[in-house]
């Protein structure tokens, strides 16, 4: 085991132990885990069973039961796509194509996720690009969108 999945181990044993006294202390635990790596490791799901004297398939299922939980480390940049209504009558549903089309190469930088009204419905289609709302969103506009995202900021 290397230096960092030692240190990585002793985090998810010492976030286990602070809830070791709560009553039904998985999600608590799971939460922490997110807060701390920004998703739920693999490998501490086995390390949580084992805590909690419980199956690795029965924490796996509360981990992918959730939409919150996050599997995968997230990426430096998050696209939500507006897919309700006043969106997808204007030309939502080809931006959520091409964007999440984009987002399926792993070498990309954005995290893309579908949302359902984002307040921004006179500018549809919108979208929600780190913290800015943007509109009147394009195939075109989102696939710049998401080429320009490098390193730790966005062009
Ligand atoms: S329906 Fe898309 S912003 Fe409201």
């Amino acid at each position: 085991m290397s230096a960092e999945e030692t240190a990585k181990s002793r985090q998810v044993e010492a976030i286990c132990e602070r809830h070791a006294n709560r009553e039904g202390p998985l999600l608590p635990i799971l939460h922490d885990l997110q807060a701390a790596f920004g998703y739920v490791p693999g490998e501490a799901i086995g390390e949580v069973a084992r805590y909690l004297n419980l199956s690795r398939a029965e924490v796996y299922g509360v981990v992918t039961f959730y939409h919150d939980f996050r599997r995968t480390p997230p990426r430096p940049h998050s696209l939500k796509v507006c897919r309700a209504e006043a969106c997808q009558a204007v030309g939502g549903r080809e931006v959520w194509a091409t964007a999440s089309s984009l987002a399926a190469d792993p070498a990309c930088r954005v995290d893309v996720e579908a949302v359902y009204c984002l307040g921004n419905c006179p500018c549809a289609p919108s979208v929600q690009f780190d913290e800015r709302t943007l509109g009147r969103l394009t195939p075109d506009r989102v696939s710049s969108l998401i080429a320009g995202a490098v390193g730790g900021e966005a062009s």
